[in-house]
């Protein structure tokens, strides 16, 4: 195979910029089933009855109970409707069918609790295959009354090999009418959360270490209809209080995970929020006119600052602290809406002004991002504030990543707002949006990771002013019905979850960075590599893309650097474009590490076809 012959050089005299320490973060909303069925650790599918206004969608009778929604003395108004068992025998009852299964494990300890009420004596819950032959775990529980109690038990498992072909049950002792309200299964969470996250998807985040996480969307922020926006208030206290709502993605999401669970998330990865204030758009076209109309939505988001921000000694600071968190977050940006682009009636730069106007009054030191970048047309852009940050959205073919990269943000005035790229994801040739996606899978091959790489090096060349910058949509269940867009980063059922190249290539950017931005040009070919520096040590951090199939010999020069260590650490991912992961095969496109040796102030490196490599050299 012939060779490319290139020049790397690489200027270490001395620091181009700082890189922005929230460089590298995550995007996240309700969407392919990101939280119910995904994060969220919930086991129960249609816990509070619903989802469906007709049916008891995803129960099902065992024994020949009679099943029926009730509306009759419900446990609260945001809990409607109840499930009426009618049960003409002992040991009848009713089945729930999961987020597509159960996660069944070994000496796993899973926590039931439901509100409860009829004269059918004790209980016994199980996790059992869905055939029935196998009892995974089991459990009784007390005999309730008339009226409605909350019971909380505890299922184990005992020696099982993994599954999710499980259904959770609950049978009667005694014939009789039984009445459920509420019914939630939690497996043990990340740092054992009550109403936590699951454990494999954090750490597979956690891996990730973002500094930032932009919530709670996205079209979830906004809705399709303003009813239907995410309204916060709705979201916080204990989650037999959260009537939930209809997400825009086509299913109603629980709300279980609420803003406070958001919050909670970012603590335990050790990320800060970027938060999404509902701006007074929805989805369908319904939106807010500017002025007085506008004014109960302005009040919502500087309560939902409060929230976040306010000491206890504020109105919505004891809320949260009530809620079960004192203290208060950290929090530096917030932006006003989604894509505010598609709103026809050209109202979002008089939202944008009240929102911000407001937002600077009371709480000066935070950076409003207007959701109207520069890859907008100029008309649909904010004029009358100069916002601290704009949001751009890119979702491209890989090829068009590729050839746009080495250039893109250079016609970008350096001194005007800051770049917020809150979305962006590399698709192999068919957009997201076209119908045909829908029969690929849903996680990308290694020809959109090398889109993906492209694209990262451009945004960590100018990670000065492109001070952050998330990958969309992060999470996908993959059963069948489970995704609304692809492609995705991280897929999962309920057991297994794995991530795709592009997961692999944005973790070799973002959990290795510096904090100095050093002046990198290529001869012989565009642009696709990016330097940074650890100023504390020396050590750089060099990342280059090779998109093509024919290897790139190149001669690297660092400029201006006294020594170099001559053993280096070098980490690459490398594969044929159409190679992926998938479930059957979690681990087939990883990076893998080596040590090199030989390393100068010049010296050859040949960088092998579709690869994306990161060089760590100690200066
Ligand atoms: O990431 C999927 C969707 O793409 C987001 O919800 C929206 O902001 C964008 O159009």
């Amino acid at each position: 195979m012939k060779k490319q012959n290139l020049t790397l050089t690489i200027d270490a005299t001395k620091a181009t910029s700082k890189v922005s320490p929230l460089h590298y973060g995550l995007m996240t909303e309700e969407i392919n089933y990101s939280y119910d069925g995904g994060l969220y650790a919930e086991l129960i599918r249609n816990r509070a009855f619903l989802n469906d206004a007709k049916n008891p969608a995803h129960w099902s009778s065992v024994g020949g109970a009679t099943l029926m929604l009730d509306t009759e003395g419900p446990v609260n108004t945001a809990l409607p409707k109840s499930l009426k068992v009618e049960c003409m025998a002992p040991s009848l009852g009713v089945a729930n069918d999961g987020y597509w299964g159960f996660p069944i494990t070994s000496s796993t300890s899973y926590k039931a609790s439901f509100f409860v009420r009829g004269s059918v004596g004790a209980l016994t819950l199980t996790l059992q295959s869905r055939d029935g032959k196998t009892i995974y775990a089991k459990t009784r529980v007390p005999a309730v009354g008339e009226g409605w109690i909350k019971r909380t038990a505890t299922l184990k498992t005992g020696n099982v090999a993994p599954t999710t072909d499980a259904v959770f049950t609950i049978t009667t002792e005694k014939p009789g009418t039984l009445w459920l309200s509420l019914v939630s299964l939690f497996p043990p969470t990340w740092n054992n959360r009550p109403n936590g996250f699951r454990r494999d998807l954090m750490q597979l985040l956690v891996d990730l270490k973002p500094a930032f996480l932009r919530f709670p969307g996205g079209n979830y922020l906004e809705g399709n209809t303003i009813a239907e926006r995410f309204d916060w208030k709705k979201t916080i206290g204990p989650i037999e209080t959260r009537p939930g709502h209809m997400c825009p993605w086509g299913y109603r999401s629980t709300d279980g995970m609420g803003l406070l669970e958001f919050l909670l998330w970012c603590e335990d990865m050790g990320a800060e929020p970027v938060l999404g204030v509902y701006a007074g758009y929805s989805l369908r076209g319904e939106f807010v006119k500017p002025g007085p109309d506008l004014e109960p939505y302005i009040q919502e988001a500087l309560e939902e600052i409060e929230y976040i921000t306010g000491s206890v000694s504020t109105k919505w600071g004891a809320q949260r602290a009530k809620d079960g968190h004192p203290k208060p977050f950290n929090l530096q940006y917030v932006e006003v809406g989604n894509e505010d682009f598609f709103d026809r009636s050209g109202s979002y730069d008089g939202r944008f002004a009240q929102f911000f106007d407001a937002i600077k009054a009371k709480y000066p030191h935070l950076k409003v991002v207007s959701t109207v970048g520069n890859e907008q047309p100029a008309s649909k852009r904010v004029k009358s504030r100069t916002p601290d940050a704009l949001d751009e959205h890119y979702y491209r073919k890989a090829a068009d990543f590729i050839r746009d990269s080495p250039t893109h943000f250079d016609r970008y005035d350096r001194k005007g707002p800051e770049i917020f790229v809150g979305e962006w994801g590399a698709h192999e040739e068919i957009a997201p949006w076209l119908p045909p996606s829908r029969s690929l899978p849903a996680t990308p091959s290694m020809k959109a990771a090398l889109g993906d790489a492209a694209f990262m090096t451009a945004m960590e060349r100018h990670s000065d002013f492109v001070t952050m910058q998330c990958y969309a949509p992060l999470f996908v269940n993959i059963n069948p019905g489970g995704r609304q867009w692809r492609p995705d980063l991280i897929g999962y059922d309920a057991l297994r979850s794995y991530g795709a190249p592009s997961y692999y290539a944005l973790k070799l950017f973002s959990t290795s960075v510096g904090d100095e931005l050093l002046k990198v040009s290529l001869t012989g070919a565009p642009l696709l590599a990016s330097v940074t520096r650890q100023s504390k040590t020396g050590k750089l951090f060099v990342k280059y893309v090779n998109p093509g199939e024919t290897p790139q010999a190149v001669s690297i020069q660092l400029m201006g650097v006294k020594s170099v260590k001559s053993e280096a650490t070098v980490t690459m991912l490398a594969a044929p474009p159409d190679e992926t992961n998938s479930m059957e095969k979690p681990t087939q496109v990883v990076s893998k590490t080596v040590k090199i040796s030989g390393v100068k102030p010049e010296f050859a490196y040949t960088f092998p076809p579709h690869s994306i490599t990161l060089i760590q050299l100690e200066t």
